[in-house]
C-alpha cells in the first residue's frame, strides 16, 4: 500500500462559537480527484484551508504526504487556487510568473513559464499589467501560477466561478491533464455535472460532518441533487 497523498483524521474547528467542521475523517490516495461538495456555509473552504495550513484544526490532524502540512517541503508539493489571487497588479504576466519560479525554484523557468501562459491562452497579454485584466483573465493568470512548479497536490476552491463558458471549457481541460499526469485532486464546486465529469470520488459535507463519501462511478449528477442538494433532503440547511 503507497501512503496516502491527503489524511483529514477526525478534523473539527470552530471560529469562537460558529461551528465549521465536526469530526471530519477521509483519505485520498496519490492520483485521486475528489470533488467536495455541500451547500454554502457547509465548511468546505475551511476544510481546504486547513489542509494547506493557512488555517490549523481546533482538533484533529491532517496529514499531507505523510506529514504536517506545515511543513517546509510540502510547500513545494502544493498549489492551491482560491479567490485569493496571490498576484502583482503592477507587475506583467511574465514578471509574475518569473518571481514565482524563483519562489519555487521552477527549472527551465522560461521553457515553462511560455507553456503555462499558453495552456491558460494568455501569451498574447504576457507583456501587459496585471492591473490591466479583466477578472476572467486575472483568474487564468492565478491558475497558470499554481501549475508552475508542477504540484503533485491541487486545491481548488469553487474555481469555475468567475469564468466565462470558454475559460471553464479550457480549465476543464487543464485540469483532466493534471489527472492524466497522476495529480492528487480536492475540488471544490456547485457544479454536479462537472464534478461528476473530472472526479474518482465525491464527498457531500452538510452542517459541519460528511454525509456521503462515494465513487462517482457509482452515482449520476442528478441523483447526488436529489439526495443531497434538494430542498427535501437530508442536505438542506435548518
Ligand atoms: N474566519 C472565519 N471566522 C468566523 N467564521 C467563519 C470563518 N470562516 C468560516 N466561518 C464560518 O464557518 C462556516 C463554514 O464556512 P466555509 O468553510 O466558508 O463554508 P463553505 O466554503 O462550504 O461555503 C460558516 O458558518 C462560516 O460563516
Ligand atoms: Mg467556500
Amino acid at each position: 500500500m503507497s501512503v496516502p497523498a491527503l489524511e483529514i483524521l477526525g478534523v473539527s474547528k470552530d471560529f469562537g462559537r460558529i461551528i465549521a467542521l465536526r469530526d471530519v475523517s477521509f483519505s485520498v490516495m496519490p492520483g485521486e480527484f475528489v470533488s467536495i461538495l455541500g451547500r454554502n456555509g457547509a465548511g468546505k473552504t475551511t476544510l481546504l484551508n486547513i489542509v494547506s495550513g493557512v488555517s490549523r484544526p481546533s482538533e484533529g490532524k491532517v496529514n499531507l504526504f505523510g506529514t504536517d502540512p506545515g511543513d517546509r517541503e510540502n510547500k513545494a508539493k502544493l498549489a492551491v487556487i482560491s479567490h485569493e489571487m496571490f498576484l502583482y497588479g503592477n507587475l506583467t504576466a511574465i514578471e509574475n510568473l518569473e518571481y514565482y519560479s524563483r519562489v519555487y525554484n521552477v527549472p527551465d523557468a522560461k521553457k515553462r513559464i511560455d507553456t503555462v501562459l499558453s495552456d491558460v491562452e494568455l501569451t498574447h497579454r504576457r507583456f501587459d499589467l496585471v492591473a490591466t485584466y479583466s477578472r476572467g483573465m486575472t483568474q487564468r493568470l492565478t491558475i497558470a501560477r499554481a501549475l508552475l512548479h508542477e504540484p503533485s497536490l491541487l486545491l481548488l476552491d469553487e474555481p469555475f466561478t468567475g469564468l466565462d463558458q470558454h475559460a471553464i471549457g479550457m480549465l476543464i481541460e487543464l485540469l483532466k491533464k493534471q489527472k492524466d499526469m497522476d495529480r492528487t485532486i480536492l475540488l471544490t464546486t456547485h457544479d454536479l455535472h462537472t464534478a461528476a465529469e473530472l472526479s474518482d470520488r465525491y464527498v457531500v459535507l452538510s452542517k459541519h460532518k460528511i454525509i456521503k463519501d462515494g465513487y462517482i462511478a457509482d452515482t449520476t449528477p442528478d441523483a447526488i441533487r436529489e439526495k443531497y442538494f434538494s430542498a427535501e433532503s437530508q442536505g438542506a440547511e435548518a
